[in-house]
């Protein structure tokens, strides 16, 4: 099958979320059905994505007493990413892929910004400078009661036993704010950002993803 033709640069697809949404399944189904269609896809996450952003990640994640500065954390972040945005995202859609991120910059509006308290302009400082013109053309947002997303989160941390876990760790209120975090960038951007309720089945949850990726990709085929 000939890779549908798409019109300039490749497009970049960005699945955000708080933890707990079943984000990363979602993920998985949207790029094997991204590739069955023929097109060519990159499917990379954050933080990591990189080698060394996947030894940023580790700190970022690990270890629950190791306090680390709501700036240091965003620094970080921001740190991965443009490792990640070097390495990994310009040049594949350089080449005309589509390119499908599991979380990217609006992780920091909402994480950093909203859930730190950190605040936008501060974000968006880092952002101008190290991603630039290089935003995401379309971003899911899977939303979901931050009261059930927190305990699936947190079942799932228990069952891995991990050390990691530093965000899964936090409590409804930093949660709740992530959450608005998401939903104030989709009322500032609705073109760009939809929100997808999570709360149902895997596969409905599946297809709106399908129907909304497909209808973008629709209108950007020659
Ligand atoms: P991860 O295990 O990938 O979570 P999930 O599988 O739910 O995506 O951990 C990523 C964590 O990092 C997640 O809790 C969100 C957080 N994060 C930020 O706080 N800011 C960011 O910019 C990014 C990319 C992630």
């Amino acid at each position: 099958m000939s890779s549908p033709k798409l019109k300039r640069r490749g497009i970049f697809i960005t699945l955000e979320g708080i933890d707990g949404t079943g984000k990363s399944t979602q993920f998985r189904q949207l790029v094997k059905h991204l590739k069955r269609l023929g097109y060519r896809v990159r499917a990379t996450r954050e933080p990591g994505g990189t080698r060394v952003g996947e030894q940023v990640r580790a700190i970022l994640l690990a270890s629950r007493t190791q306090r680390l500065a709501p700036l240091a954390e965003l620094a970080l972040m921001y740190a991965a990413r443009a490792q990640h945005l070097e390495e990994v995202v310009r040049p594949a859609l350089a080449r005309g892929e589509v390119v499908v991120s599991d979380r990217f910059n609006d992780a920091s509006f909402a994480y950093q910004g909203s859930g730190r308290k950190l605040g936008v302009a501060t974000v968006r400082a880092f952002d101008r400078v190290v991603c630039g013109e290089t935003q995401p053309d379309l971003t899911i947002v899977l939303d979901l009661n931050p009261r059930v997303s927190l305990e699936r989160a947190q079942g799932r941390e228990r069952r891995r036993n991990s050390a990691h876990g530093r965000f899964e760790a936090e409590g409804l209120a930093f949660h709740a704010r992530v959450r608005n975090g998401y939903l104030a960038i989709a009322r500032q951007e609705p073109r760009r950002v939809k929100v997808v309720r999570s709360d149902r089945p895997v596969a409905e949850v599946q297809a709106e993803i399908r129907r909304l990726v497909g209808q973008f990709l629709a209108g950007r085929r020659q």
